[in-house]
């Protein structure tokens, strides 16, 4: 039987941490408000903001509420941008991805001021983290980081397998696990002899995008096992990247979906949206 990385309860042991730390933050008159932009109606999206501005009135942080309709502009989206970049009291910008076709998402990112940039998706931030400097993390990753961490599963020395190479989670894993001294390999839809590769690791990341691909025999035994994905399901269930039930019983830890990695995502947000309020980026 696999031990089953509870996500949720690491997620909110890590958001009562940063209550305590936002009062004290606040009883010196340090405060921020999150400002978090939706550009269009997209459903997945609007759960997430949902969720986003739910945690920051669970912390106590302000969150400032921006829904464009999905018509607008880069130009009126670059504009908002620059006028809060120079709100003083905004201390955290997110603008929620994916965004519509005629928006370039590399200039909206790189619009955002890097101090104000909480997702961590800026290129000074990108190259703070490449080189080892203090900058805000991506969350995703940071989360996955905490996870194992809290879990007391030891990461140095240890092969640590990814499954896809995103700016929001492949690449940015790689980074923080070789931080963390494990041996790192990246894979992805070129990779030749998946399964064999996959099945190396000690660690297995999977962030491919594909409901329940990774299979027992993508597995070794008594490997980590940390699934980034989240899908519906034939029956409208919520699932993962990996086949949950047949990788489970072989492994000695499992990250569930839902309740694995996704909260983190949240929380690691807030930890970077109180880092901002105490002016540590
Ligand atoms: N879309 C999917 N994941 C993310 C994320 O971490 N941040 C933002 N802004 N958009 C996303």
């Amino acid at each position: 039987m696999a031990y089953i990385i509870d996500g949720k309860k690491i997620s909110q042991e890590i958001k009562d941490e940063l209550k305590v730390q936002a009062e004290a933050l606040r009883s010196k008159g340090m405060v921020g408000a999150l400002a978090v932009i939706q550009v269009g109606d997209d459903p997945a999206s609007s759960v997430y903001v949902r969720n986003k501005k739910n945690a920051c009135a669970y912390i106590g942080i302000e969150s400032l509420s921006y829904e464009l309709k999905s018509s607008t502009t880069q130009q009126e989206l670059l504009d908002l941008i620059r006028k809060l970049n120079g709100d003083d009291c905004v201390k955290g910008i997110l603008v929620q991805l994916p965004l519509p076709e005629h928006i370039d998402e590399n200039a909206v990112i790189q619009a955002i001021s890097p101090q104000k940039d909480v997702d961590g998706f800026h290129p000074e931030n990108v190259g703070a983290m490449v080189i080892g400097q203090e900058g805000f993390l991506p969350c995703t990753p940071a989360g996955i980081i905490q996870l194992l961490k809290r879990s007391k599963i030891e990461i140095a020395g240890k092969h640590c397998v990814i499954i896809g190479r995103s700016n929001i989670v492949g690449k940015p894993m790689a980074l923080l696990m070789l931080r963390e001294h494990a041996t790192v390999t990246v894979t992805h839809s070129k990779t030749r002899n998946l399964k064999e590769v996959c099945k190396e690791a000690d660690i297995l990341i999977a962030a491919l995008g594909k409901p329940q691909f990774i299979t027992a025999d993508y597995v070794k035994e008594g490997a980590v096992v940390i699934d980034v994905g989240i899908h519906r399901d034939a029956q409208n269930k919520l699932c993962g990247d990996v086949k949950f039930d047949e990788v489970e019983p072989l492994v000695s830890a499992i990250t569930p979906v839902p309740g694995g990695v996704g909260p983190m995502t949240i929380a690691m947000l807030m930890h970077n949206c109180v880092e901002s309020i105490a002016g540590k980026e």
